[in-house]
Parts: structure tokens; C-alpha cells; sequence
């Protein structure tokens, strides 16, 4: 599976001061190997999601590159040490294949895949993990995304409470999955077990804040921006932090602990009080409104439709063919744009181009059409893609 994540593009000779820069900060990727750029006269130093999303001014210089990490194998010598001292080289060697290398770090949470061929070493998985992740409480096995609010399968499958390491009865003090995660130098209060959080898409996140920054530009303004499928809110959170360009905010989402989860989140960015728990949408202050909607309908209600300079629609398995419920929401006023996810397989990216460009109103003048960009692997058959769409305004 691809991990794309920022590096920094730092030429060979100023590599050392950079980094002890970099690490004083806590912002190295963990378990991420530094490595040589194609033409060999510089280095690319992978970034924590954790480093601010603006860089300060000394390491400005430097180009950020989006592209895909390259794991520490160094880091990882550790768990497989660990593995197959509990179960023996002969095991290990067995399964080389399904044994799950990589893992996602969710604050002091490890999520990983096990494979079916392999599920009777759950515990021993879960101990390796521990005992070569030090900093870690919580294992967490993922069965995948399911139903309507995308929440991940987690089951815990391993914890530490110092000195001892679980695999079975794991104290119910130390199985709470709520977690504070710092991402582009922000922090998010998210549950992976009752509201879909994923670090993976903090590239996506960035991109769109580029975008933003491209319309604010053209509309030379702060936009009112609209975030339905808005989960605990991670995209707000990159979007909030920039200066002056976020105006009025709509975010909502269909799942009530998500919407709880958001609450608790604005309250720290905004600086403002939101309710403790999920109440369905309204408008708390002038530039406000905020919590649990049917996304499809929120252009129904004139107050919240034709109001919106960006509009971000982040449920890519119903991307399309939500789309014709979401148009109405955009402020057709002014030049406007859509940033959305899909998922398709790869034969159809054609035929779905097709479909965004005839449900969704003319391209903005010297802008390009909305076309899907494959970002990942979903699936062997499958590709998680997104575009965006500058919509021009109505005459
Ligand atoms: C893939 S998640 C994205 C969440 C968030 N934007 C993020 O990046 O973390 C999709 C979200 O859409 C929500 N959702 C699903 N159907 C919805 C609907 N009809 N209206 C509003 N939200 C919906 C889910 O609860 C889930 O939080």
C-alpha cells in the first residue's frame, strides 16, 4: 500500500543542520528513512504529519515534495526480532508475506491488518508490536472501513500498562480508543472506533488548503467554505490554522459521535464554546454552522443553499452520485469549486470523468476540467482518486 507523505527536499551540504533542526522539533516521520533524490545532489527528509503545515521561515527554503515514504527497515529489525522469538524462525519464515510490517500510528494507538492466513498469531503480533514500540498503549487490529459512517472494524488485540504488556484480559483503563492526534502542527480529538479518522489523507488535506488559498486568491476574500461529510473535522482543522481565510463554515456530519467529536475540536481551534454533545444543525455564531445533517438535504433549507465558495465532499464511495444533491449548495455568484474523493476501478476513471463533468455546471473560463487523479491503491481493483472542480459563476 502507497504512503505518500511530505518530504523535505534538502540539498547534500546543508542535510545535517536541517535535521538537527528538524528533530529538535520532533517532526522526523517515524519509522521513515531519509534518501537520495534522482539526481543524487540532495536528500529527502520525510516529515512527521505532526509538523506544521507552513514551515517556519528558516526551513522555507527548502521544497516540500509529496511523494511515497520509504520505510526505516532499521526500525522494523526490532519487531521481527521479537516475533520470532516468540514464535520460532520457522513460523516467521512460513508467513513472510502476510506478517503485518507496516502499521498506522493513531497518538499512542498502532493500528495494523492482520491477514485470515495468520490469525492465530494475533497475540504474539500484538506483543511484538509492543515490545519494539515502547510508546505505545494500545494495539489495535482493523478489519476495515464499514457502513454508512465509514467507521473502521477495531478490535484490541494487545495493551501496555506499565510494567506489563496484555494480550488478553487487557484492563478496561487502558482500552479507551479516544485520542488526541497533532497533524500539521494542529490538535484533533478523534475515536477510530465510533467516528472514521484516517492520517493517510493529510497530504489531501494540504492540497486542498492549497486550492483554498488559490480561490481566496481569485475571489480576494475569505471563503465560505462547506464541509458535509465532515467526520471529527481534520480537513477544518488545516483550512482554520491559515490566516484570514476561512469566512463562514458549515460542517456537518451524519454520525452523531462524530459531530460530538467536532464540537470538542472547533471549541480548540475556534476558541468559541460548541455544545458537549451532538445536536442537529444550526448556526452558533454569525460564521458558524455546525452538527448532525443528512448531507443530501442541507441545500433543501434556503438559509444554508447558494452560499458556499468551496464545498468538500469526502465520502468517495458515493461521491457521484451524491453530486446533483450538493450542487445547489454552491454560491453560483462568484467562481466557486468542488474538491471531491472517489472510488472507482481503474477502467471506469473514464467513463466517471465523463459523468462529473455532465452533472456538475460549466468549468470556470481558463481552468481546467475536473478529472480524477488516482492517489492510492484501494483495493486490488479499486483506486482512490480525487478531483477538483472550479465551477464558473452564473450570469
Ligand atoms: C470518509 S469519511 C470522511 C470524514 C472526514 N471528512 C475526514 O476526512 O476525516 C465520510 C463521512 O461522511 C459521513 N456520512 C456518510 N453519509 C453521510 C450523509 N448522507 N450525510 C452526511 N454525512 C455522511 C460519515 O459519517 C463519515 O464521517
Amino acid at each position: 500500500m502507497m504512503n505518500m507523505m511530505r518530504h523535505l527536499l534538502v540539498s547534500n551540504r546543508k542535510v545535517e543542520g536541517v535535521l538537527t533542526l528538524i528533530t529538535e522539533n520532533n517532526w522526523l516521520a517515524e519509522g521513515q528513512r531519509i534518501f537520495s533524490s534522482d539526481d543524487g545532489f540532495s536528500r529527502l527528509i520525510p516529515l512527521s504529519p505532526s509538523a506544521d503545515a507552513d514551515l517556519p521561515k528558516s526551513l522555507s527554503d527548502f521544497e516540500i515534495i509529496i511523494c511515497e515514504g520509504k520505510l526505516d527497515e532499521r526500525v522494523d529489525t526490532d519487531w521481527w526480532n521479537h516475533l520470532t522469538e516468540l514464535l520460532g524462525k520457522e513460523v516467521v519464515s512460513k508467513y513472510q508475506e502476510s506478517w503485518p510490517s507496516s502499521h498506522e500510528f493513531l497518538g499512542d494507538m498502532m493500528v495494523v491488518r492482520i491477514n485470515d492466513d495468520i490469525k492465530s498469531y494475533t497475540s504474539e503480533i500484538a506483543k511484538a508490536k509492543l515490545l519494539s514500540h515502547p510508546s505505545i498503549r494500545l494495539i489495535l487490529s482493523d478489519g476495515g472501513v464499514m457502513g454508512e459512517f465509514r467507521i473502521r472494524e477495531l478490535e484490541v488485540i494487545g495493551g501496555r500498562k506499565e510494567p506489563t504488556i496484555y494480550t488478553e484480559k487487557i484492563p478496561s483503563e487502558i482500552k479507551s480508543t479516544k485520542v488526541l492526534i497533532k497533524e500539521s502542527g494542529r490538535y484533533i480529538s478523534c475515536d477510530p472506533k465510533v467516528a472514521y479518522y484516517s492520517t493517510k489523507l493529510q497530504t489531501e488535506r494540504l492540497e486542498t488548503l492549497s486550492f483554498a488559498k488559490e480561490l481566496r486568491a481569485e475571489l480576494d476574500r475569505p471563503l465560505s467554505i462547506c464541509d458535509p461529510f465532515c467526520g471529527v473535522g481534520p480537513a477544518l482543522s488545516t483550512l482554520i490554522a491559515e490566516e484570514d481565510l476561512v469566512g463562514d463554515l458549515l460542517a456537518s456530519d451524519l454520525n452523531s459521535a462524530a459531530v460530538e467529536l467536532l464540537f470538542e475540536n472547533l471549541q480548540r481551534w475556534d476558541k468559541r464554546d460548541y455544545p458537549i454533545e451532538s445536536e442537529n444543525l444550526q448556526r452558533y455564531y454569525d460564521d458558524r454552522i455546525v452538527g448532525l445533517a443528512d448531507a443530501t438535504k442541507i441545500s433543501l433549507n434556503p438559509e444554508y443553499a447558494g452560499k458556499w465558495d468551496l464545498l468538500l465532499v469526502n465520502l468517495p464511495h458515493r461521491t457521484v452520485e451524491f453530486l446533483p444533491k450538493l450542487v445547489p449548495l454552491l454560491n453560483r455568484t462568484n467562481t466557486s469549486m468542488i474538491r471531491g474523493r472517489v472510488i472507482v476501478a481503474e477502467s471506469e476513471i473514464p467513463l466517471i470523468n465523463q459523468k462529473i463533468n455532465q452533472i456538475l455546471p460549466p468549468t470556470a473560463t481558463g481552468k481546467p476540467r475536473p478529472e480524477l487523479k488516482i492517489k492510492r491503491d484501494y483495493s486490488s481493483a479499486l483506486r482512490l482518486c480525487s478531483f477538483e472542480a472550479w465551477i464558473e459563476k452564473e450570469n
